[in-house]
């Protein structure tokens, strides 16, 4: 696909996002020459930096994020001259315009036009007010707003309304860069390009389904932004809902971005509102504590942080229920956390156990995982005979496909699909406003209920699979998670 060149502007430019994400997700549309010649990347930011301070901090992060075989410095020192950096605030109306002004309104300028906000999203509104004033925002600008959007649903709301006094809803670009992901948009042609899985996908044929995004990094540099959400408003009230929205969802009518928002707008509405009674049996909340593992020393959330006490929550796991006739009594249940054994995103759909057997022992239930990452890939656990024993003995085993190898292909950072849709002007994969409400109207009953300390905050010690509470929370029903095939 070509694309016609375009002016890509971030604020934030100098925090982590960029750096780890963003430039180095733009360096690889490079490489694949989806990045025209004429286009300008522009980082605002208020720290005082020339083209070149910020060229070379670009160049530092690329070196360190994109993978050791691409790092082609000749590759690397093109992509570097179409970045530029202005100096600014952003949310200011009286920072130094002038700047992007010049760029913006030169002859150089492209008609296509891309602000991506990552900053504190309390900012956004500002800064569509300020872009605004300047006359800046043209039919072809589009915005891409980082989540969180907000803290809750009124400042979601506020946020939205702020935005959207000055630009059409088409325009503007929710990211949640789960969906950028491989195997997160390969749920669709999973479940409805292969009937074999979709005629079973309801409660007639599965009995539970589990959603884990598991890390092992810590909350590192990002302490000051995380101590203040956690893990409910960071992973749990976007990416795993949407996760979620995409295995529940019913087949969309079509693939335009409002049938398939529309599916999921579907879901969200028909999550079953958390009571008080459920928030205390259904929801876990834990936080990581200092361990000692292999002789190295792995720092608690409070140690990251330098502080003496924090109500934050750096793990969450919910069993989550969908009030419609395909998914009634099946229970979702979502797991997230920093500092746990093992880098993994995975789904997996534990099919029921038959009701009749043939065989002596019964044959163990069917289980999809589906890897969203690392290691892209699906797993179907299947039964057969065991060759070693008598033609009555079942043995457990499995197809597995790896993705990247299995089609020869990098796979993809989820930003670089995400980042060329918005060039693109394509919403599919973004959020739309009412899918960010109807996630907040969920989430908040659960924040409220923490907040009045329904919910104790359990400790897990740090490169663990979390909390002894999160496993009590499925074998109450006599479920366990599953975390390998
Ligand atoms: C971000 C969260 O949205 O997702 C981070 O703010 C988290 O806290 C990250 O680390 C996880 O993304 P991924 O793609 O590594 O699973």
């Amino acid at each position: 696909q070509t694309y016609s060149p375009f002016d890509f502007i971030i604020f934030g430019a100098t925090g982590d996002l960029t750096t780890r994400k963003l430039l180095p997700a733009l360096f690889y549309r490079y490489l694949d020459k989806q990045i025209p010649a004429e286009t300008r990347i522009i980082g605002a930011a208020r720290s005082p930096l020339t083209d070149e301070d910020f060229r070379g901090r670009a160049r530092d992060g690329l070196n360190q994020f994109i993978q050791e075989a691409d790092r082609n410095p000749e590759k690397i020192e093109e992509f570097l001259t179409k970045i530029h950096y202005v100096s600014l605030d952003g949310a200011d109306p009286n920072g130094k315009w002038s700047s992007i002004e010049d760029l913006l309104n030169s002859k150089q300028a492209n008609p296509v036009r891309i602000f991506y906000f990552a900053t504190a999203p309390r900012l956004y509104g500002d800064i569509c007010d300020n872009l605004s004033n300047k006359k800046l925002l043209t039919k072809d600008t589009r915005v891409v707003l980082e989540k969180p959007i907000g803290t809750s649903l009124e400042t979601a709301q506020e946020i939205n309304n702020r935005v959207g006094k000055h630009l059409p809803e088409n325009h503007i670009f929710r990211i949640d860069h789960y969906l950028g992901k491989e195997t997160v948009q390969n749920i669709l042609a999973l479940r409805f390009a292969n009937p074999v899985f979709e005629r079973l996908w309801s409660s007639d044929s599965i009995d539970f389904i589990e959603i884990t995004a598991a890390e092992t990094v810590g909350v590192g540099k990002r302490g000051g932004y995380y101590d203040g959400a956690g893990a409910l408003r960071d992973m749990v009230q976007n990416h795993l809902l949407q996760v979620l929205c995409m295995v529940a969802m019913d087949p969309p009518i079509s693939l335009s971005e409002d049938d398939l928002r529309n599916e999921k707008l579907k879901v969200l509405r028909s999550l079953k509102p958390m009571t008080e009674d459920m928030i205390k049996t259904d929801t876990v909340r834990g936080q990581y504590t200092t361990n000692e593992q292999n002789g190295e020393h792995i720092p608690g959330y409070l140690e990251e942080l330098n502080k003496d006490s924090s109500n934050t929550e750096t793990f969450v796991a919910i069993k989550a229920q969908i009030n419609t006739s395909r998914w009634s009594g099946v229970p979702f249940y979502l797991r997230t956390g920093k500092r746990m054994a093992e880098k993994t995103s995975e789904i997996v759909i534990q099919f029921k156990k038959s009701a009749w057997s043939l065989f002596p022992t019964a044959p163990e239930p069917n289980r999809l995982h589906i890897r969203i990452q690392p290691d892209e890939g699906v797993s179907l656990s299947m039964q057969v005979k065991d060759p070693s024993k008598s033609h009555t003995s079942l043995r457990s085993t499995f197809i597995d496909i790896d993705f990247s190898p299995a089609f020869h292909i990098r796979y993809p950072d989820s930003y670089e699909g995400l980042l060329m849709d918005a060039v693109k002007g394509d919403p599919l994969l973004f959020i739309r406003r009412d899918e960010v409400d109807a996630a907040w109207k969920w989430i908040e009953p659960i924040l409220d209920g923490w907040a009045r300390g329904v919910v104790p905050l359990s400790q897990y010690k740090a490169g663990s699979w979390g909390p002894q509470e999160a496993n009590e929370l499925l074998a109450k029903e006599g479920h366990i998670w599953h975390e390998d095939m």
